[in-house]
């Protein structure tokens, strides 16, 4: 396929929270699908969290090193629009992981560590949906909800970054159980949100009197906290947790920009001595091992009402800097942001 193609690349590593002038548009030629390859073009594009792994100038994680030029890499859904290999044909809807590009020559073998690209079937959901409830975000809420921290009916669940792509399927998978459930987020209208979800009570962690919402929220305190952003948050919700709680460590996105050391006082004392005299258990999980059953169990759900997924699209490569630098600085998005790159066929 001859002519140009828009990508987005890394045009400074990250200080603290990315900015979108970490990110630079590019006009470049459209890859060609060279043998055993195939030819995606990116319809959906999402900007997962865990993207700023990848942005720190010396690698402090296991994920992917960004190079500064390079063009950002993201999980996609995409198009088959030229194959040179057997198992994909010019229409096949797929889901992978290419980056914030229009078009993506890949080998189908190599270019994602999880396994080839996944073919989408669009009568069964909307393709984009793999990248949220039908994908990783969706095994990730339900492994942390029925694997790590266990809940059982009747008990209260805490979920922080609960309007966000994970907290709000977690949250509702928490209810499916028959648990109570807390969410946490910022502003009053993602805490409205909430309510709307079906969540039983919701706490706004950037309202003056945050502490004294969650007191109301929690008037017998909590048994499970699955938590996605770590700091002041966190602080919060542990001095609230019962004897014998789980904790289900799912991300901390108030640390992302911090490295292995914090700017401010150590707290480890006061976290050791929680954990020691509450009795509680503590539990990282990573989503993408849980396997099909999440998927499977969610597509259920949904289908029979029971979950509600709401999506939040941007229009345009050219978004996808200012729309991930919001992820970690404020921004009123309800559920799983996804950047719409084209319309498939
Ligand atoms: N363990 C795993 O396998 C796994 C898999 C997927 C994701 N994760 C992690 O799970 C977390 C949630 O992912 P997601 O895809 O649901 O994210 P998301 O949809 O992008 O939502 C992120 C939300 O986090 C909130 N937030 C950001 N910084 C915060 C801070 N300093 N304090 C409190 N809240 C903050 C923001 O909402 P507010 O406006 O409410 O602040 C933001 O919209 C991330 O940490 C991600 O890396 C882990």
């Amino acid at each position: 396929m001859a002519g140009t193609m828009k990508q987005v690349v890394l045009a400074a590593y990250a200080q603290g929270n990315p900015k979108s002038s970490d990110f630079r548009l590019e006009e470049v030629p459209v890859p060609q699908a060279g043998e055993g390859q195939i030819l995606l073009r990116t319809l959906w594009l999402a900007l997962d969290p865990l993207i700023r792994f990848s942005l720190d100038e010396k690698l402090i994680s296991g994920a992917r090193h960004m190079q500064i030029g390079e063009p950002m890499f993201g999980p996609t859904v995409s198009e088959v629009v030229a194959s040179n290999h057997p198992d994909y044909a010019v229409g096949d809807i797929v889901e992978t992981r290419t980056g914030w590009y229009e078009y993506a020559a890949v080998d189908p073998e190599t270019v994602d560590y999880r396994g080839p690209p996944r073919k989408l079937d669009p009568e069964l959901a909307p393709v984009q949906t793999a990248l949220g409830a039908l994908g990783m975000p969706g095994q990730t809420a339900y492994a942390g909800i029925v694997d790590t921290a266990r809940v059982q009916a009747g008990e209260t669940v805490v979920i922080s970054a609960a309007a966000g792509t994970v907290g709000s399927l977690a949250g509702q998978i928490a209810k499916i159980l028959g648990a109570r459930v807390v969410g946490i987020a910022g502003g009053p209208e993602k805490c409205a949100a909430l309510l709307d979800l079906g969540f039983d009570a919701s706490v706004d962690y950037k309202a003056d009197d945050f502490e004294a919402q969650l007191d109301a929220a929690l008037p017998e305190g909590a048994d499970v906290y699955f938590d996605n952003v770590g700091g002041d948050v966190t602080l919060a919700v542990m001095e609230r947790l019962n004897r014998g709680a789980r904790m289900a460590v799912c991300g901390f996105t108030a640390y992302y920009g911090d490295g292995m050391e914090g700017p401010g006082p150590n707290k480890l004392p006061g976290f050791f001595r929680l954990i020691n005299s509450r009795q509680l258990e503590i539990k990282g999980f990573a989503g993408i091992m849980a396997g099909p059953e999440p998927i499977e169990a969610i597509a259920g759900w949904m289908k029979a009402g029971r979950i509600t997924f709401p999506e939040v699209v941007v229009e345009g490569l050219e978004a996808a800097p200012e729309a991930f630098s919001s992820v970690f600085s404020g921004n009123s998005f309800v559920g799983k942001l996804l950047v719409k790159v084209a319309e498939a066929g």
